[in-house]
């Protein structure tokens, strides 16, 4: 897989990065750590050699497991994404959410000030057994926090060679404007999928113009456009998905009839329509890469294997025209 340069940054990804939240367990109704290992593994050997993991992603365990998991790999072989931001052991900047997760409670805060960014980058670094990130993301805003100060404190930690490159996710264009001022921008995380393409409006156009690269998280919608997700497919335990609005009616027989007006095409390359849907995402106007989750080595296989074919400017045209007929019920 031909590895790609992200932003302006010297970094370069595959694109096609593997997702690690869904194997940290919380919030995806638990996990299998030897099914998850097996899955980073078989991604890497197909040739994705950029894992994306957070330390929410199941308190820790997300990047425990990527950090076991690149002992293997070899560390100078793989480019490890991670975030900072929403921090379990402060009740300083704005409170989040309650969690349950390994058997704990968690009070949950977006925190992105001077010691907490300085606290997470070590727990991270220890649980991921390396002495550098290649890219440290500011997982989401902290509105308590001028971003400017983060950005001095990213920069210091960039200078120290802790981290490499800098990354937002899930702030607006105004956000990164003032980050900008600070610090160089190597990337943005959003949700962007064939269903969520709200991107297109503002965040799509900056960043081609400014030259910030786009990681477009859930690109196959946490599932639901691998088209397994059925009228009486249910959730486990604690997978968000269950209180999903997407997975919600109408939203799910719209999207499934959508994805059977496309699978002629899928048929044609000889791939599945997971793999159409991912290539379709990161062949868009200023996505860089594709983050996609996988819990296990045949979805990884599935997954990893998406951009082995190309698709024409008419069947893009075609895809483009049938997704203009599928209307998301944002309210559902
Ligand atoms: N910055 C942020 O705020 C943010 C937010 C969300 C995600 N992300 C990042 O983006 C990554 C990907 O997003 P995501 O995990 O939310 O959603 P996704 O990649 O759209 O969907 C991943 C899930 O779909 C199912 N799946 C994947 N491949 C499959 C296949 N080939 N066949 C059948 N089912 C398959 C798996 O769950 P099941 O097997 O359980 O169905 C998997 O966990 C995350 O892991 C994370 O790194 C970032």
């Amino acid at each position: 897989m031909q590895k790609v340069q992200l932003g302006k940054s010297d970094l370069e990804i595959s694109p096609i990065v593997f997702g690690a939240w869904a194997i940290g367990g919380w919030a995806w109704g638990g996990n299998d750590d030897q099914l998850a290992l097996a899955a980073i593994k078989k991604s890497f050997d197909l040739g994705v050699t950029s894992i994306d993991t957070a330390p929410i992603y199941g308190y820790g365990h997300s990047e425990n497991l990527v950090g076991k998991a690149i002992k293997e790999l070899g560390r100078e072989n793989v480019e490890i994404l991670t975030k900072f931001g929403i921090n379990w052991k402060t009740k300083k900047g704005e409170f989040y959410f309650n969690a349950e997760g390994n058997g704990e409670s968690y009070e949950v805060y977006a925190y992105a000030g001077r010691d907490g960014i300085i606290q997470e980058v070590e727990d991270s670094l220890k649980r991921l057994g390396t002495d550098y990130i290649d890219l440290y993301q500011i997982h989401r805003p902290d509105a308590t926090t001028r971003i400017e100060e983060t950005m001095e404190v990213l920069k210091e930690l960039q200078q120290q060679g802790k981290i490499r490159a800098i990354g937002m996710s899930n702030h607006t264009v105004k956000m990164m404007k003032k980050a900008e001022k600070v610090i160089d921008l190597a990337s943005t995380q959003s949700p962007y999928s064939m269903v969520y393409r709200k991107i297109e409006k503002d965040i799509v156009p900056f960043c081609q113009e400014d030259g910030v690269g786009i990681l477009a998280y859930s690109p196959l919608q946490r599932g639901l456009l691998t088209g397994k997700i059925t009228s009486d497919y249910e959730f486990k335990g604690d997978d968000h998905r269950a209180d999903n609005k997407f997975f919600k009616e109408p939203n799910r027989s719209r999207t499934n009839e959508f994805l059977q007006k496309i699978k002629p095409i899928a048929d044609e390359h000889g791939v599945t329509l997971a793999q159409l849907v991912i290539n379709w995402t990161v062949q868009r106007p200023g996505i860089t890469a594709a983050l996609v989750g996988a819990r296990n080595a045949d979805q990884a296989s599935e997954n990893a294997k998406s951009m082995s074919f190309e698709l024409s400017q008419e069947e893009i045209a075609i895809i483009n025209s049938e997704l203009e007929k599928v209307v998301i019920d944002h309210n559902a």
